[in-house]
Protein backbone atom coordinates (compact mmCIF):
# COMPACT_ATOMS: atom_id res chain seq x y z
CA UNK A 1 0.00 0.00 0.00
CA UNK A 2 0.97 3.34 -1.21
CA UNK A 3 2.46 5.46 2.45
CA UNK A 4 0.00 8.81 1.67
CA UNK A 5 2.49 10.72 3.59
CA UNK A 6 5.84 9.76 1.05
CA UNK A 7 4.06 8.46 -1.92
CA UNK A 8 3.80 11.91 -3.86
CA UNK A 9 7.37 12.40 -3.25
CA UNK A 10 9.20 10.76 -5.60
CA UNK A 11 12.81 8.96 -3.72
CA UNK A 12 15.23 8.63 -6.25
CA UNK A 13 18.14 8.23 -4.48
CA UNK A 14 20.39 5.78 -6.60
CA UNK A 15 19.05 7.61 -9.94
CA UNK A 16 20.23 9.83 -12.28
CA UNK A 17 18.09 12.58 -14.34
CA UNK A 18 18.88 14.45 -17.60
CA UNK A 19 17.01 17.61 -17.94
CA UNK A 20 17.28 19.59 -20.89
CA UNK A 21 17.53 23.75 -21.13
CA UNK A 22 18.84 23.46 -17.74
CA UNK A 23 20.74 26.70 -17.24
CA UNK A 24 17.91 28.86 -15.73
CA UNK A 25 14.61 29.12 -15.36
CA UNK A 26 11.99 26.27 -15.16
CA UNK A 27 14.92 23.59 -16.12
CA UNK A 28 17.54 24.75 -13.02
CA UNK A 29 14.43 24.87 -10.62
CA UNK A 30 13.74 21.09 -11.92
CA UNK A 31 17.69 20.23 -11.88
CA UNK A 32 17.65 21.03 -8.01
CA UNK A 33 14.26 19.18 -7.08
CA UNK A 34 15.50 16.44 -8.72
CA UNK A 35 18.88 16.32 -6.64
CA UNK A 36 16.98 17.67 -3.42
CA UNK A 37 15.26 13.71 -3.94
CA UNK A 38 18.61 12.06 -4.03
CA UNK A 39 19.32 11.66 -8.30
CA UNK A 40 22.13 12.26 -9.66
CA UNK A 41 21.91 15.38 -12.39
CA UNK A 42 23.03 15.82 -16.37
CA UNK A 43 22.06 19.26 -16.92
CA UNK A 44 22.62 19.82 -20.45
CA UNK A 45 21.86 23.30 -22.19
CA UNK A 46 22.82 25.67 -25.16
CA UNK A 47 24.91 28.11 -23.37
CA UNK A 48 24.62 30.34 -26.14
CA UNK A 49 22.68 33.31 -28.12
CA UNK A 50 21.37 32.62 -30.97
CA UNK A 51 19.77 34.54 -34.14
CA UNK A 52 16.42 33.18 -32.55
CA UNK A 53 15.33 34.23 -30.60
CA UNK A 54 16.21 37.65 -30.24
CA UNK A 55 16.60 37.51 -26.37
CA UNK A 56 19.62 35.73 -24.71
CA UNK A 57 19.83 32.00 -23.83
CA UNK A 58 21.67 30.53 -20.62
CA UNK A 59 25.22 31.43 -19.88
CA UNK A 60 27.67 28.50 -19.22
CA UNK A 61 28.00 30.41 -15.41
CA UNK A 62 24.59 29.79 -15.39
CA UNK A 63 25.18 26.32 -16.10
CA UNK A 64 28.08 25.90 -14.16
CA UNK A 65 25.41 27.89 -11.10
CA UNK A 66 23.19 24.73 -11.36
CA UNK A 67 26.23 22.04 -11.32
CA UNK A 68 27.21 23.58 -8.13
CA UNK A 69 23.96 24.20 -6.52
CA UNK A 70 23.66 20.29 -7.30
CA UNK A 71 26.52 19.68 -6.10
CA UNK A 72 25.75 21.26 -2.84
CA UNK A 73 23.07 18.75 -2.09
CA UNK A 74 25.75 16.09 -2.03
CA UNK A 75 24.40 14.55 -5.32
CA UNK A 76 26.90 14.58 -8.35
CA UNK A 77 26.32 16.66 -11.24
CA UNK A 78 27.43 16.37 -14.95
CA UNK A 79 27.37 19.78 -17.26
CA UNK A 80 26.61 18.93 -20.81
CA UNK A 81 27.08 22.42 -23.30
CA UNK A 82 25.00 21.04 -26.59
CA UNK A 83 22.10 22.09 -28.87
CA UNK A 84 19.46 19.98 -28.93
CA UNK A 85 19.13 21.11 -32.72
CA UNK A 86 22.12 19.06 -32.92
CA UNK A 87 21.74 15.20 -33.14
CA UNK A 88 25.21 14.24 -32.93
CA UNK A 89 25.64 16.83 -30.13
CA UNK A 90 22.40 15.08 -28.32
CA UNK A 91 24.17 11.75 -28.86
CA UNK A 92 26.84 12.35 -27.24
CA UNK A 93 25.46 13.68 -24.48
CA UNK A 94 23.76 10.92 -23.62
CA UNK A 95 27.04 8.67 -24.22
CA UNK A 96 28.17 10.85 -21.69
CA UNK A 97 25.39 10.35 -19.44
CA UNK A 98 26.06 6.46 -19.68
CA UNK A 99 29.85 6.80 -19.45
CA UNK A 100 29.46 8.80 -16.16
CA UNK A 101 26.92 7.22 -14.30
CA UNK A 102 26.10 3.86 -16.04
CA UNK A 103 22.45 4.43 -16.27
CA UNK A 104 19.24 7.23 -16.75
CA UNK A 105 16.05 7.12 -15.13
CA UNK A 106 14.73 10.68 -15.80
CA UNK A 107 14.41 12.59 -19.05
CA UNK A 108 12.81 16.10 -18.65
CA UNK A 109 12.76 17.73 -22.02
CA UNK A 110 12.42 21.44 -20.95
CA UNK A 111 14.62 23.60 -23.62
CA UNK A 112 12.82 25.63 -26.08
CA UNK A 113 12.45 29.03 -27.46
CA UNK A 114 9.75 31.43 -28.24
CA UNK A 115 9.08 34.47 -30.86
CA UNK A 116 5.86 36.34 -31.87
CA UNK A 117 4.54 37.51 -34.87
CA UNK A 118 1.37 36.41 -37.10
CA UNK A 119 1.80 33.28 -38.74
CA UNK A 120 2.49 34.84 -42.54
CA UNK A 121 5.02 37.11 -41.22
CA UNK A 122 7.65 34.46 -39.84
CA UNK A 123 10.66 33.87 -41.13
CA UNK A 124 12.17 30.62 -42.32
CA UNK A 125 14.68 31.00 -39.69
CA UNK A 126 11.87 31.74 -36.82
CA UNK A 127 9.75 28.61 -37.70
CA UNK A 128 12.96 26.49 -38.16
CA UNK A 129 14.09 27.12 -35.16
CA UNK A 130 10.84 26.64 -32.92
CA UNK A 131 10.08 23.64 -34.58
CA UNK A 132 13.60 22.24 -34.68
CA UNK A 133 13.99 23.07 -31.03
CA UNK A 134 10.83 22.42 -29.60
CA UNK A 135 9.28 19.81 -31.25
CA UNK A 136 12.15 18.05 -32.93
CA UNK A 137 14.62 18.78 -29.89
CA UNK A 138 12.21 16.13 -28.03
CA UNK A 139 12.17 13.07 -30.36
CA UNK A 140 16.05 13.93 -30.63
CA UNK A 141 16.60 13.70 -27.35
CA UNK A 142 14.33 11.31 -26.17
CA UNK A 143 15.03 8.47 -29.39
CA UNK A 144 18.89 8.78 -28.19
CA UNK A 145 17.98 8.54 -24.70
CA UNK A 146 15.09 5.70 -25.29
CA UNK A 147 18.36 3.10 -24.71
CA UNK A 148 18.83 3.59 -21.42
CA UNK A 149 15.78 4.83 -20.27
CA UNK A 150 14.46 1.05 -21.10
CA UNK A 151 17.17 -0.54 -19.27
CA UNK A 152 15.95 1.35 -16.17
CA UNK A 153 13.39 -0.09 -13.37
CA UNK A 154 11.66 3.11 -12.99
CA UNK A 155 12.02 5.25 -16.30
CA UNK A 156 10.34 8.01 -16.42
CA UNK A 157 9.92 11.26 -19.06
CA UNK A 158 8.27 14.12 -18.95
CA UNK A 159 7.93 17.00 -21.44
CA UNK A 160 7.39 20.36 -21.05
CA UNK A 161 5.16 20.91 -23.66
CA UNK A 162 2.29 24.29 -22.66
CA UNK A 163 -1.39 25.36 -22.93
CA UNK A 164 0.01 26.15 -26.58
CA UNK A 165 -0.20 22.21 -26.82
CA UNK A 166 -3.78 21.81 -26.89
CA UNK A 167 -5.02 25.27 -28.10
CA UNK A 168 -4.14 27.76 -30.12
CA UNK A 169 -3.23 31.17 -29.16
CA UNK A 170 -2.75 34.27 -31.46
CA UNK A 171 0.90 35.70 -32.92
CA UNK A 172 2.43 31.89 -31.99
CA UNK A 173 1.54 29.59 -34.86
CA UNK A 174 5.28 27.82 -34.92
CA UNK A 175 4.98 27.37 -31.16
CA UNK A 176 1.42 26.30 -30.84
CA UNK A 177 2.44 23.57 -33.97
CA UNK A 178 5.71 22.44 -32.52
CA UNK A 179 3.97 22.08 -28.55
CA UNK A 180 0.96 20.69 -30.27
CA UNK A 181 3.38 17.82 -31.68
CA UNK A 182 5.07 17.53 -28.11
CA UNK A 183 1.65 16.66 -27.03
CA UNK A 184 1.15 13.82 -29.97
CA UNK A 185 4.73 12.66 -29.20
CA UNK A 186 4.34 12.35 -25.57
CA UNK A 187 1.42 9.92 -26.44
CA UNK A 188 3.16 8.08 -29.31
CA UNK A 189 6.24 7.61 -27.18
CA UNK A 190 4.30 6.13 -24.24
CA UNK A 191 2.41 3.23 -26.07
CA UNK A 192 6.10 2.92 -27.61
CA UNK A 193 7.56 2.58 -24.15
CA UNK A 194 5.08 1.07 -21.66
CA UNK A 195 6.67 -2.98 -22.39
CA UNK A 196 9.27 -1.44 -20.59
CA UNK A 197 7.19 0.22 -17.76
CA UNK A 198 8.69 3.71 -19.00
CA UNK A 199 5.99 6.42 -18.55
CA UNK A 200 6.26 9.35 -20.72
CA UNK A 201 3.53 12.58 -19.53
CA UNK A 202 3.79 16.21 -20.59
CA UNK A 203 3.47 19.05 -18.26
CA UNK A 204 1.40 21.94 -20.09
CA UNK A 205 2.68 25.39 -17.97
CA UNK A 206 0.30 28.73 -18.18
CA UNK A 207 2.29 32.12 -18.01
CA UNK A 208 5.70 31.11 -15.94
CA UNK A 209 7.80 34.16 -14.58
CA UNK A 210 11.35 32.65 -16.15
CA UNK A 211 13.69 34.51 -18.26
CA UNK A 212 11.96 33.40 -21.45
CA UNK A 213 8.41 35.58 -20.72
CA UNK A 214 10.94 38.23 -19.84
CA UNK A 215 13.01 38.05 -23.18
CA UNK A 216 9.52 37.89 -25.35
CA UNK A 217 8.62 40.84 -23.61
CA UNK A 218 11.58 42.76 -24.30
CA UNK A 219 11.66 41.69 -27.66
CA UNK A 220 7.93 42.85 -28.14
CA UNK A 221 8.68 45.75 -26.42
CA UNK A 222 6.07 45.11 -23.77
CA UNK A 223 6.25 45.80 -20.16
CA UNK A 224 5.35 43.48 -17.48
CA UNK A 225 1.32 45.00 -17.44
CA UNK A 226 1.19 44.13 -21.01
CA UNK A 227 1.99 41.16 -20.45
CA UNK A 228 -0.12 39.93 -18.14
CA UNK A 229 -2.69 41.45 -20.20
CA UNK A 230 -1.58 39.50 -23.22
CA UNK A 231 -1.11 36.01 -21.60
CA UNK A 232 -2.81 36.32 -17.89
CA UNK A 233 -6.10 37.51 -19.12
CA UNK A 234 -7.19 34.12 -20.17
CA UNK A 235 -6.29 32.61 -16.62
CA UNK A 236 -8.76 32.19 -14.08
CA UNK A 237 -6.22 32.48 -10.78
CA UNK A 238 -4.77 35.95 -12.43
CA UNK A 239 -1.09 35.55 -11.06
CA UNK A 240 2.21 34.30 -13.06
CA UNK A 241 3.14 30.67 -12.42
CA UNK A 242 6.55 30.08 -10.63
CA UNK A 243 9.55 27.60 -11.44
CA UNK A 244 9.05 25.71 -8.70
CA UNK A 245 5.12 25.44 -9.11
CA UNK A 246 6.05 23.45 -11.79
CA UNK A 247 8.98 21.39 -11.10
CA UNK A 248 5.92 20.54 -8.26
CA UNK A 249 3.93 18.68 -11.10
CA UNK A 250 7.08 17.19 -12.17
CA UNK A 251 7.55 15.58 -8.80
CA UNK A 252 4.15 14.21 -8.66
CA UNK A 253 5.03 12.74 -12.20
CA UNK A 254 7.53 11.05 -10.69
CA UNK A 255 6.23 9.64 -7.61
CA UNK A 256 4.84 6.18 -6.74
CA UNK A 257 1.47 8.08 -6.49
CA UNK A 258 1.93 8.91 -10.69
CA UNK A 259 2.96 5.17 -11.46
CA UNK A 260 -0.02 4.34 -13.53
CA UNK A 261 0.04 8.00 -15.45
CA UNK A 262 1.44 7.63 -18.57
CA UNK A 263 0.37 9.24 -21.90
CA UNK A 264 -1.77 12.36 -19.83
CA UNK A 265 -1.24 16.33 -20.53
CA UNK A 266 -0.92 17.89 -16.97
CA UNK A 267 -1.86 21.25 -17.00
CA UNK A 268 -0.46 23.56 -14.24
CA UNK A 269 -1.97 27.00 -16.06
CA UNK A 270 -4.36 29.05 -13.32
CA UNK A 271 -7.30 27.18 -15.40
CA UNK A 272 -6.63 28.97 -18.46
CA UNK A 273 -7.80 25.72 -20.47
CA UNK A 274 -10.79 25.59 -18.48
CA UNK A 275 -12.39 28.35 -20.77
N1 LIG B 1 7.78 30.80 -19.46
C1 LIG B 1 6.55 30.52 -19.84
O1 LIG B 1 5.63 31.35 -19.69
C2 LIG B 1 6.21 29.17 -20.42
C3 LIG B 1 4.87 28.88 -20.67
C4 LIG B 1 4.54 27.61 -21.19
C5 LIG B 1 5.55 26.70 -21.45
N2 LIG B 1 6.85 27.03 -21.21
C6 LIG B 1 7.87 26.01 -21.51
O2 LIG B 1 8.64 25.77 -20.36
C7 LIG B 1 9.94 25.29 -20.74
C8 LIG B 1 11.03 26.03 -19.97
O3 LIG B 1 11.02 27.39 -20.35
P1 LIG B 1 11.43 28.58 -19.35
O4 LIG B 1 10.21 29.35 -19.11
O5 LIG B 1 12.22 28.07 -18.20
O6 LIG B 1 12.35 29.44 -20.37
P2 LIG B 1 13.92 29.81 -20.38
O7 LIG B 1 14.15 30.56 -21.64
O8 LIG B 1 14.26 30.47 -19.10
O9 LIG B 1 14.63 28.38 -20.40
C9 LIG B 1 14.84 27.64 -21.58
C10 LIG B 1 16.23 27.03 -21.54
O10 LIG B 1 16.44 26.27 -22.74
C11 LIG B 1 17.74 26.54 -23.24
N3 LIG B 1 17.76 26.28 -24.67
C12 LIG B 1 17.15 27.01 -25.64
N4 LIG B 1 17.43 26.51 -26.85
C13 LIG B 1 18.20 25.41 -26.65
C14 LIG B 1 18.78 24.46 -27.51
N5 LIG B 1 18.66 24.56 -28.86
N6 LIG B 1 19.49 23.44 -26.98
C15 LIG B 1 19.65 23.36 -25.62
N7 LIG B 1 19.13 24.24 -24.76
C16 LIG B 1 18.41 25.26 -25.26
C17 LIG B 1 17.99 28.00 -22.87
O11 LIG B 1 19.37 28.35 -22.87
C18 LIG B 1 17.35 28.10 -21.50
O12 LIG B 1 18.25 27.79 -20.47
C19 LIG B 1 9.99 25.45 -22.24
O13 LIG B 1 9.71 24.20 -22.85
C20 LIG B 1 8.88 26.43 -22.55
O14 LIG B 1 8.39 26.32 -23.87
C21 LIG B 1 7.21 28.25 -20.72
Amino acid sequence: MLDPRSATVPDLTGQVALVTGAGRGQGRSHCLALAGCGADVAALDVCADLDVPAYPLATRAELDDVVAAVEGTGRRALPLVADVRDAAAVQASVAAVEDAFGRLDVLVNNAAVVTSAPFWELSEEQWTAVVDTNLSGVWRTTAAAAGLLRRSPRGRIVNIASTGGVRAVPEFAHYVAAKHGVVGLTRAMAIELADARVTVNAILPGAVDSPMLAGLADELGLTREDVHKRWLHDQLLIEVITPDEITGALLWLLSDAARHVTGHCLAVDGGALAR
